[in-house]
């Protein structure tokens, strides 16, 4: 089983995003997605109904809480009502850009795990830390604090330095992390980071999935990543 996610970030409008989900479904069919789990994470303003046939829609971010007073910030209720079991944690843009340390991070890994979501929990390692050859030690760091045995986590390894970057990690990299993470976890481990529908198969051979960014935004390279 492979897991083909995109994450849109802060990209396509409501309108954009749908137009995209109705033509990915369309063109999407049994066979091409044959032991394969297609995702996509949308802005939250562009979530919709989960309950299209081949795509299950996640939740790039939510407060660990039911509802309440937390301006600016979108709860579990908002997520059920779209029938959204699946969440992304710990994007290093939430961490970097927007200070989730790992504490937090295990604090909604805790919250969500309670809910039975299907959890992408997201490491990687900084371009210092990879330079410095720390970077094994690093990813098992942000680890420790969640239960890497829950048996709806995804780990998701996204090396800072490769996302957005073009720069994606050599196959031997990306190897080597996964190999290492498969000892610590019986859970799927994805990569992403410069994922392309050029590079996508090959890393495809070496890990239980890609979680893809940029690449995703255009729908026929979405496509052509989850044909390959
Ligand atoms: P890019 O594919 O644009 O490098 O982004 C990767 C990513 O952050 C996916 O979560």
């Amino acid at each position: 089983m492979k897991v083909i996610a995109g994450n849109f970030k802060s990209n396509l409008t409501r309108n954009a995003s749908l137009q995209y989900l109705n033509a990915l479904d369309s063109k999407l069919d049994s066979r091409i997605c044959d032991n394969k789990q297609i995702y996509i994470f949308p802005s939250n303003t562009s979530l919709v109904q989960n309950n299209y046939k081949y795509i299950t829609l996640g939740a790039q971010n939510c407060n660990d809480s039911n509802s309440g007073a937390f301006t600016g910030e979108t709860s579990l209720l908002h997520l059920e009502e779209f029938d959204i079991d699946t969440i992304l944690i710990g994007h290093s843009e939430r961490r970097n850009l927007f200070f989730e340390n790992d504490d937090i991070c295990a604090r909604k890994f805790n919250y969500f795990k309670n809910k039975n979501f299907r959890i992408f929990y997201c490491i990687g390692e900084s371009l210092d830390v990879r330079k410095n050859n720390k970077y094994l030690q690093f990813l098992e760091s942000q680890l420790k604090a969640i239960d890497t045995n829950y048996k709806n986590l995804i780990i998701a390894y996204e090396p800072i330095w490769a996302i957005g970057t073009g720069l994606n990690a050599t196959l031997e990299q990306i190897g080597e992390c996964v190999r290492y993470l498969r000892d610590i976890s019986n859970a799927p481990i994805i990569y992403g980071g410069s994922v392309n529908e050029n590079n996508s198969s090959d890393i495809l051979k070496i890990s239980d999935g890609v979680l893809v960014g940029s690449a995703s935004l255009d729908v026929d390279k979405f496509y052509q990543i989850i044909k390959e």
